[in-house]
């Protein structure tokens, strides 16, 4: 006769498509049921997806096939309200009212210094903002914000956040030694983000924003399931190959039930200082398809400009250092959208794409 572990064996080779973790690990078996040749299995996944909850099952009754003639009848629980799936409805940290995420498909588009600037322009609008750093392969948020190497305070287990710019700011690289955190693996990842969520000691907070590893993985997927995130940001440079990343990243948001908020279309252009004249390096405006394929915006195109690169490098970004000139009102403007979205999600519960079928990556 078969038994639950023999099942469970099967199960745990069953990997959430997108991501690297097994259905098991990541609690999404919820039941399994055996009656004479009946094995009933029962999931609950975070994505509202067809084709995932398709492949799935697919995969589970060719697994549980192979351990002899059985009925085998798998049951899948899909998310209806958005805002519930995120987080299964709850809040770890009530003192924080918002959550997003600023993500992208591909590395070094600009997401470290989009999630910077937009946070400062929010702080200058008055919200109460804190910045929290989950790139931990490479979490440049601290040199960003001007706050290399400055030790956070413990108390007890606790950590308070940094202070910089009027952002309550934490990072994993103020946490880890330097070049610690290259090595790890999708468990790890989930650790560390978990307990950097219970540690942290944050004031009370209008918004949250998480500056993401890129990609599609661990990280995002963990942040999804611990916390009600109320809306995601992609950034992206306009050359082609960069937008099919940021199709999965859209897709990502999509299969996880975070509304978009909109793109950034980072790198777009580039204003010689000498001549005034434009020039398209990377082109220029090859996202507005892409924002129209998931119902969601532009939020803004943010040139190349040296003073950029100079205000991340030193730790002074150009929302600082100078906030009156045409980037910076670009980036006030971003964060207003950005605001205004939050608002909506919170008032009608909902998402501007919740009709958009996702495609798997
Ligand atoms: N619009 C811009 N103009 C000039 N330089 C920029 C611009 N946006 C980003 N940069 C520079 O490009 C580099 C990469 O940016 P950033 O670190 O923000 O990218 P990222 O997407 O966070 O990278 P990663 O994927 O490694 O986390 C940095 O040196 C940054 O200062
Ligand atoms: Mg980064």
């Amino acid at each position: 006769m078969i038994n639950k572990e023999q099942i469970q064996k099967k199960l745990i080779q069953t990997i959430y498509p997108g991501f690297t973790k097994n259905i098991v690990e990541l609690g999404f078996l919820k039941e399994i049921t055996i009656k004479d040749a009946q094995i009933t299995i029962e999931l609950a996944i975070p994505s509202s997806a067809i084709e995932i909850e398709n492949q799935l099952r697919e995969e589970i009754i060719k697994r549980i096939s192979t351990l002899g003639e059985y009925d085998i009848a798998v049951s899948i629980t899909k998310p209806k309200i958005p805002r519930e799936t995120s987080s299964h409805g709850k809040n770890i940290l009530p003192n924080i009212q918002n959550f997003v995420m600023v993500s992208s498909g591909k590395g070094g588009v600009g997401k470290s210094t989009t999630t910077v600037n937009i946070a400062i322009a929010l702080a200058q609008q008055g919200k109460r903002v804190g910045l929290l750093d989950v790139d931990i392969y490479g979490p440049n948020i601290p040199r960003m914000m001007g706050i290399d190497g400055v030790q956070p305070i413990f108390l007890g287990k606790n950590i308070k956040p940094i202070m910089a710019h009027n952002i309550q700011v934490m990072s994993i690289g103020s946490l880890v030694e330097r070049g610690a955190s290259l090595i790890w693996k999708g468990v790890m990842v989930t650790q560390a983000i978990e307990q950097m969520l219970e540690d942290i000691l944050w004031d009370k907070l209008d918004i949250l924003l998480f500056d993401m590893p890129p990609g599609t993985g661990d990280a995002q997927l963990t942040l999804a399931q611990s916390l009600p995130v109320t809306a995601g940001v992609c950034v992206t440079t306009p050359q082609k190959v960069a937008l099919d990343d940021t199709i999965r990243s859209m897709d990502m948001f999509t299969q996880l039930h975070i509304p978009i908020v909109g793109l950034v279309e980072n790198m777009s252009g580039f204003i010689c200082p000498d001549s005034g004249k434009e020039y398209d390096i990377f082109g220029k405006g090859t996202t507005q398809p892409l924002a129209d394929n998931y119902n969601t915006e532009i939020l803004g195109e943010i040139p190349i400009e040296p003073a950029i690169r100079e205000g991340g490098d030193s730790g002074l970004p150009i929302t600082v250092l100078a906030p009156n000139c045409e980037t910076s009102k670009r980036y006030q403007e971003i964060a207003t959208k950005v605001w205004n979205a939050v608002l909506k999600v919170n008032e009608e519960g909902g998402v501007n794409n919740e009709e958009i079928q996702p495609t798997i990556f």
